[in-house]
């Protein structure tokens, strides 16, 4: 019998991605890691909860959403549409995908902090923050921007440098504005709640200690314990997009406070939906496993913020924290410039099967956190060479004669070394899946692999369907059904990575859904099989050419006036790589904007400086490059088209906060565009 061990309960978390942005391959790594776990477990006969949520609070959600004119929870919506069919068409099963700005998470988050506050684990102290004046808001570091006390380099965030690599405080910033309004920030008093993680400290070391961290990540922990650990910063003043803090009018808690606990709410509700029992996976002496997947970046907030947070609110702690590292493609950081930074969207587009991806992730991931490359050649080389060349080879070699020959039945197959090898095989691959070993799960896979197509090439049925005789025909039947008992065994092995594969696999062998037990079962004989149609094909090399083109973004160009329009474009058809959808085009917030004034800018060579009305916002300021072309004073109170979501730019001569659309090419321009008569000031374009 295989081994079913007693069914555990498991509660199983992947980091909740934030939702003002799409998923990434990046992003993909840990969902698909997660996936094949918990696909693995509920395989072996557990039971297995899998729970996540977007991310959904903070200052750049807040302002995204005001950006495009929406609220925030219209924004977080959309996104969490999108956010939950990217995953679906990846094959990320979650039994509840949620939101952090749910009821359950909100109610959850203030009763931990009341709890955390009657443990005496919450102080509040005055500190002096940045502020934008214009804008009237505190700004986090990210917000602010200006010269590298180090390099110089213009225009940094307020942490660290990109161009030297350097990191300092905000108020190290040469020339510090504000990337919210472009505003000198000032510095202001503010009352903030602090969580006493200094206070913590014996109880981590404790926790560090019990085996719940990676030995790599236990060595980080030592770090940040030889550090000193400061008391946490758990709260953030209006506006701000989350949850408001009990008796603290105007202060709201940390995304990061509240984000985690989204692992419960999220699961909270799956309880009420399913009848599950929530205290039993969350009180103090749970018997259950709860284990988070989570990226190395956020390794601070899961090993120490966290566990000391449901420590001191009396809830059980995480059984194990499963860092990963992070993806590089063809060896570097993933690149717009490149063409490497590639949503999930996009690669569906293009090379259209995820479970290639989820193939040659599981191939490259282990336990450890060591960062994963996508190299895009051998991910076509692994793909074709093993998915289709070794594994789906083995049936369409031989079900052929099993369907044409014999009726679609199965000869009995029995003791046959390549089976018995197979069979054996399980509790090794068991345990390289329950370890995160996939890479090794999946090359001791391959590896029967290969015994079993040398088996095939062995036993040369297409030369045995040419002899005349009894004696052929039989071992023609019995060598196909042994290729096809391999095919069942090797799809079982397969299945937490490959699911949808292999539950065509399981149609076509007339099979019930294949679990971890069935390695102990064989076909029986006179067993019926289905018609064999084609399962998969290989990957084109030049999907993957055509998806980094498609990816690539020409970041030379200045953005705030519109590029050239390009050559006037033929009827040609184009390569489906190039067309936008009508999606991407509707992103675009283009509006009727009337120009109430036009100046020139000291210093500046092409720009002028216009002051526009959209309706809503009544002195947008946009650079444009049409200096060359337009008198400012004959453009005061002439209306034009912008497009008005373009992110801010921080120019040399001040913010510029969209873009006027204008024409021009060798001939000449740039032409600004005008409405037809009647179209009036914020009029959307569509
Ligand atoms: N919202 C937080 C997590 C809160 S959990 C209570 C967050 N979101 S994220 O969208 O930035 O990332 C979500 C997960 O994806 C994280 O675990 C992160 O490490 C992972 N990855 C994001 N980019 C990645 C790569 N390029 N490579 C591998 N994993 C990456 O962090
Ligand atoms: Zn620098």
């Amino acid at each position: 019998m295989a081994t079913v061990k007693s069914p555990r309960k498991i509660l199983v978390t992947s980091a909740l991605p934030y939702a003002n942005g799409s998923i990434h391959l990046g992003h993909l790594v840990e969902y698909i890691q997660t996936d094949i776990w918990v696909r693995f477990q509920k395989m072996q006969g557990h039971t297995v909860h899998y729970v996540c949520a977007d991310d959904t609070h903070g200052t750049p959600i807040m302002l995204r959403a005001e950006k495009e004119g929406v609220t925030p929870e219209a924004l977080i919506e959309g996104v969490h549409k999108e956010h939950s069919a990217d995953f679906k068409e990846f094959l990320v099963e979650f039994d509840h995908y949620y939101s952090t700005n749910a009821p359950e998470n909100k109610e959850l988050s203030q009763s931990i902090y009341k709890k955390l506050k009657a443990n005496g684990k919450i102080a509040t102290k005055t500190i002096e923050q940045f502020y934008d004046p214009v804008k009237n808001m505190f700004l986090p570091d990210r917000f602010i921007k200006g010269e590298c006390p180090k390099c110089h380099a213009k225009d940094q965030y307020g942490d660290s440098c990109e161009v030297c690599g350097a990191t300092y405080n905000p108020t190290e910033l040469i020339n510090a504005y504000s990337a919210v309004s472009g505003a000198a920030p000032i510095r202001k008093e503010t009352e903030h709640y602090f969580f006493k993680l200094s206070e913590c400290e014996d109880f981590l070391k404790d926790w560090t200690r019990s085996g719940t961290l990676q030995g790599e990540a236990a060595n980080k922990m030592s770090e940040w314990f030889e550090n000193g650990l400061n008391d946490w910063d758990i709260s953030r003043d209006a506006p701000y997009f989350g949850f408001e803090i009990p008796d603290a009018p105007g202060k709201y808690f940390y995304v990061w406070l509240d984000a985690p606990i989204g692992y419960m709410a999220s699961f909270k509700k799956l309880c009420r939906d399913a009848g599950l029992d929530f205290d039993e996976y969350w009180k103090k002496d749970s018997s259950t496993e709860l284990y988070h997947f989570i990226g190395k970046d956020i390794l601070y907030f899961h090993a120490l913020f966290w566990p000391a947070t449901l420590e001191f609110s009396g809830y059980r702690k995480p059984t194990q924290i499963f860092a990963h590292g992070f993806l590089t493609v063809n060896g570097e950081k993933m690149s717009k410039s490149r063409g490497t930074f590639i949503t999930a969207r996009s690669y569906l587009e293009h090379i259209k099967n995820p479970e290639y991806l989820r193939y040659y992730y599981a191939a490259k991931l282990n336990s450890s956190m060591e960062d994963i490359d996508l190299s895009l050649d051998d991910f076509v080389a692994r793909v074709n060479s093993d998915l289709v060349g070794k594994y789906i080879n083995i049936a369409s070699r031989t079900a052929g004669f099993i369907n044409k020959r014999f009726d679609g039945k199965l000869k009995a197959t029995t003791k046959h070394p390549v089976i018995e090898a197979l069979k054996g095989a399980q509790k090794l691959i068991a345990e390289a899946y329950e370890a995160r070993e996939y890479g090794k799960a999946l090359r001791e896979i391959m590896r029967l692999a290969d015994l079993a197509n040398a088996d095939v090439a062995e036993a040369a049925p297409w030369v045995k369907a040419k002899q005349a005789g009894d004696l052929a025909a039989q071992e023609l039947h019995l060598d196909c059904s042994a290729a096809l008992e391999m095919f069942r065994l090797l799809s079982l092995y397969l299945k937490p990575v490959l699911p949808k594969l292999v539950a065509e696999v399981e149609r076509f062998l007339n099979i019930a859904p294949l679990n971890w037990g069935a390695v102990a079962d064989s076909m029986t004989d006179g067993h019926q099989i289905n018609a064999y149609e084609h399962l998969i094909t290989r990957v084109d090399t030049k999907l993957i050419e055509a998806m980094t083109e498609a990816n690539k973004e020409n970041l030379t160009v200045s953005p705030q006036v519109a590029a050239p329009v390009a050559k006037p474009m033929a009827t040609t058809v184009l390569p489906e790589a190039e067309y936008i959808s009508i999606d991407d085009f509707t992103k675009v917030d283009l509006r009727i904007a009337k120009i109430v004034n036009a100046e020139h800018v000291e210093g500046a060579e092409k720009l002028l400086k216009l002051t526009l009305d959209i309706g809503e916002e009544k002195s947008r300021q946009v650079f444009a490059g049409i200096k060359s072309a337009y008198d400012p004073t004959t453009l005061v109170g002439r209306l034009t088209v912008m497009v008005a979501n373009l992110a801010p730019r921080k120019m040399k001569f001040g913010m510029s906060e969209g873009m006027v659309l204008a024409a021009s090419d060798e001939n000449g321009g740039p032409f600004i565009l005008s409405p037809d008569a009647g179209a009036s000031l914020g009029m959307r374009v569509k």
